[in-house]
């Protein structure tokens, strides 16, 4: 019987000599090699090809974009961004474990490998997935301690397929949602990059474009009153957006390890979804809502970047988003402006909103009248006045300062100071 491993292939200098490594160091027969398609930029695909073909590695390319372009405006409705980043690598990990897994189990895999260190997020949640099975997981890269000069002296002896150069200064991974750089001179936190970073943005020029963003139970679903499919409508404003300059960050982002790593991003299309979302919500949404809100997006942020959302919390926390993104339907219009996507206008039938209430044109909102705030602004602050020692303002000749007005049990103050509870 043959042994098989499936291997998540890139193409890279890490997934390359991961490939004589499982044959060699872990005795494989047959390594197959899985390239899966979240977006990644042509060239990516080009390389893995080339790569795989050269090593005459049986070579297996999934496309997942329809599945996790899903995912990613099922991310909008939790406004999901951990540390400021919105989580495309994150998000994107799950999906291509799944894809991974799926066909090593049509092939009758053995085992699944990834090229991960042992140092960054991705080994947890390729991982987290692969362990639901019963095949064995390896990390070739992790468990033989290998460094970045060791492969690339080792794929040098060994004439690997590896354009050193191609691989560049920065180890970058790209998906629809976000493409992120790491690495080189950026470890240096107070290093200032240059522009040549950046391959999705432009920097902002001073022109400006408003779009429209239609959204359906809180999934948006529109550019312009144009209906687009999720994968289309991100490709469409990563473009646009990214022309304006919109999505950049530079962040110190503490991974799960608890290492801390200064990553840039790009992200024009999850930056103007993201404020679309968020602007509706704050038309359609109660305050309370709002305010409790934060706190499940939150922590359906912090379980999206740990890559396990399929936690039974997280089937909670997502009954708490369907409930409250089910009136979050209506139209944001956003401008791209000095590098931002500024929400500058939102409509919903849903609104939580009356024009004449807020007003300062109209004396009263239905039956209520102006003056019937005041006796809400008299106890407004009440206890904070009591606390900082203003006392109440209170008939001062009385004997007795009741604060229980009810007439019901309550506490008076004596004149002595001590104090009396009242029964009734
Ligand atoms: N720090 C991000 C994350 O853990 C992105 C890492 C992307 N990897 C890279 N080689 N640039 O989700």
């Amino acid at each position: 019987m043959t042994d098989r491993v499936a291997l998540a292939f890139s193409g890279g200098l890490d997934t390359t000599v991961c490939v004589p490594l499982l044959e060699e160091e872990y005795g494989y027969d047959e390594v197959i090699g899985v390239t899966v398609d979240v977006g990644q930029p042509a060239a990516e695909f080009a390389e893995a090809e080339a790569t795989a073909e050269a090593l005459e590695l049986d070579h297996h390319v999934v496309d997942a974009r329809a599945a996790f372009a899903e995912q990613c405006l099922d991310a909008v409705q939790a406004n999901a961004t951990y540390q400021g980043y919105p989580l495309g690598t994150a998000l994107a990990r799950p999906v291509i474990a799944a894809e991974i897994l799926a066909v090593a189990e049509d092939e009758d895999c053995d085992a699944v490998a990834h090229g991960c260190t042992g140092k960054g997020n991705d080994q947890l949640r390729f991982e987290a997935v692969w362990r639901t099975s019963d095949l064995e997981v390896i990390a070739p890269v992790r468990e033989l301690g290998l460094t970045r000069e060791w492969e690339i002296d080792y794929a040098a002896e060994r004439d690997l397929p590896v354009e050193g150069g191609d691989e560049g200064t920065w180890s970058i991974d790209t998906n629809l949602w976000s493409r992120s750089v790491e690495g080189g001179d950026l470890e240096h936190p107070e290093h200032v990059p240059g522009t040549e970073i950046y391959a999705w943005t432009d920097d902002p020029d001073g022109d400006t474009e408003t779009v429209e963003i239609g959204f359906e139970a809180g999934t948006p679903v529109s550019l312009d009153g144009e209906t687009l499919a999720p994968v289309a409508l991100i490709e469409t404003l990563n473009e646009l957006a990214g022309s304006y300059g919109v999505g950049r960050s530079d962040l110190m982002e503490d991974r799960m390890l608890g290492l801390k790593v200064r990553e840039n991003y790009e992200h024009p299309a999850a930056t103007t979804l993201l404020a679309a979302h968020e602007g509706l919500e704050g038309l359609v949404l109660t305050q309370e809502e709002r305010q409790f809100k934060t706190h499940v997006d939150q922590q359906w942020a912090q379980k999206a970047y740990e890559g396990l959302l399929d936690a039974p919390l997280v089937d909670a926390l997502e009954a708490f988003l369907a409930a409250t993104n089910e009136r979050v339907t209506g139209t944001v219009t956003i401008r791209f402006e000095g590098g931002q996507a500024r929400v500058v206008g939102r409509e919903s039938e849903y609104a939580t909103y009356s024009a004449s209430a807020a007003s300062f044109d109209t004396a009263a909102v239905g039956d209520i009248e102006q003056a019937d705030a005041t006796g809400v602004a008299k106890y407004h602050g009440f206890q904070s006045r009591l606390a900082n020692g203003a006392g109440v303002a209170a008939d001062d000749t009385a004997d007795d300062q009741t604060l229980a007005a009810d007439g019901g049990g309550g506490v008076t103050t004596e004149d002595d100071g001590t104090t009396d509870t009242t029964e009734e």
